[in-house]
């Protein structure tokens, strides 16, 4: 299928983060046409270095929240496009204090709904599937584009509120808006609060792993390249109102995820702490991409999930500069929760 749209000048909120500053270099690298301006507010998960490397003519950086409408009003005009990526992502977090989520996921996403509609440019919304609420380990579904909204966590549920705006001001206002639902990502620049990066940076600094429960719970791997080609494949060819599910057929048990890390670090299979679990835990996620895939052509490649996470492991290894500044207040963060 063509591209029906072709951005010459677009907003990517979040692109200091893990995900958005991987599609910021996606389209710096495989588009030369398309300008792109970030908006980060750097929180605590953005890093300005998850973006070195890229040329001053491909990107402006703009410092600020997305929550400022007269920001907002300062900058949206001139592009022509905004990819929303920008959020409080981290479920364990939303438990510990969730007004941050309701803030930026919520009232986010409507301050640029707002400009969106104002300044009548593209949309394209970056969702969770944990929107899905969660599946029975041996449920033989997967999640599509048509299963009903059943959010479990503050963060997951902020995640689908902002869903609810986008869709409800395409259908009233008409604003020009696509949604993407994608599966758990890895792979460089996550930050060490999240289970891969965690645990490698646990072994990398002789920390034995942690692992909530009994670590039977089910997560849907992706790798963030991959999520990046999908969503470029969803704002350039997708159709307007249309929601898209992203995942690779990565189906894993935590505890298998943890022993394969500890294998190809070296260590014993058995070397990991069992930790207090996750309240309201999600036992399972599970994507059907045949949308995607059907409609608009797009295909993961990186599908070998053992060399990707082996090529993961290998980048935290070569990069303590990038996590170390986190990584000890991090640890306490979980200390004081039993984790
Ligand atoms: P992240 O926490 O690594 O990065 C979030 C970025 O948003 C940071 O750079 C942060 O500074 C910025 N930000 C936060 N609040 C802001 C605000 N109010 N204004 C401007 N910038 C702000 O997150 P991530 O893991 O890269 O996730 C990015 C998006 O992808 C999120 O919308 C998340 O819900 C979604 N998502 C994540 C995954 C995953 O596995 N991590 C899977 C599916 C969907
Ligand atoms: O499914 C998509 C979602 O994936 C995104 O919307 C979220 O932004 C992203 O953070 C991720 O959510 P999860 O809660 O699934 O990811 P997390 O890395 O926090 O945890 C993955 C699994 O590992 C989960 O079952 C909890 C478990 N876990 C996590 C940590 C941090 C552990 O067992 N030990 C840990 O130390």
């Amino acid at each position: 299928m063509t591209e029906t749209f072709v951005p010459k000048n677009i907003i990517v909120t979040g692109g200091a983060g893990f995900i958005g500053s991987n599609f910021v270099h996606y389209v710096v690298d495989n588009h030369p046409g398309t300008h792109v301006t970030v908006l980060d507010a750097l929180t605590y998960a953005g890093n300005l270095d998850n973006l070195k490397g890229i040329p001053e003519d491909r990107m402006d950086f703009v410092h600020g929240n997305i929550c400022d409408a007269e920001l907002l009003d300062r900058i949206v005009p001139g592009h022509d496009a905004i990819v929303h990526y920008a959020a409080e992502s981290h479920n364990d977090n939303s438990i510990a204090n969730p007004e941050p989520f309701v803030r930026t996921n919520v009232v986010g996403t409507f301050r640029l709904l707002e400009a969106v509609r104002k300044y009548d440019i593209r949309y394209h919304h970056i969702s969770t599937d944990e929107v899905y609420g969660d599946l029975a380990l041996d449920d033989p579904h997967r999640f599509t584009e048509e299963t009903p909204y059943r959010p479990s966590s503050p963060y997951s549920s902020t995640k689908a509120s902002s869903d609810m705006l986008v869709r409800a001001w395409t259908r009233t206002y008409g604003i020009r808006a696509t949604i993407s639902n994608c599966s758990n990502n890895y792979g460089p620049y996550q930050h060490v609060e999240k289970f891969i990066p965690r645990q490698i940076t646990n072994i990398l600094t002789g920390v034995r792993p942690k692992l909530y429960g009994a670590g039977l719970n089910v997560r849907d791997w992706i790798h963030t390249e991959d999520h990046s080609s999908a969503v470029w494949t969803i704002l350039t060819k997708g159709r307007i109102g249309e929601t898209y599910l992203i995942g690779a057929d990565g189906e894993k048990n935590n505890i298998d995820v943890l022993r394969i890390i500890l294998r190809l670090m070296g260590e014993p299979e058995d070397a990991f702490d069992h930790v207090k679990d996750r309240p309201g835990h999600d036992r399972r996620y599970a994507i059907d991409s045949t949308k995607l895939q059907t409609e608009l052509g797009w295909k993961p490649t990186h599908t070998d999930f053992e060399s990707g996470l082996k090529a993961t492991i290998d980048w935290y290894a070569a990069h303590p500069e990038w996590w170390e500044k986190t990584k000890a207040a991090t640890e306490e963060r979980y200390r004081r929760q039993g984790q």
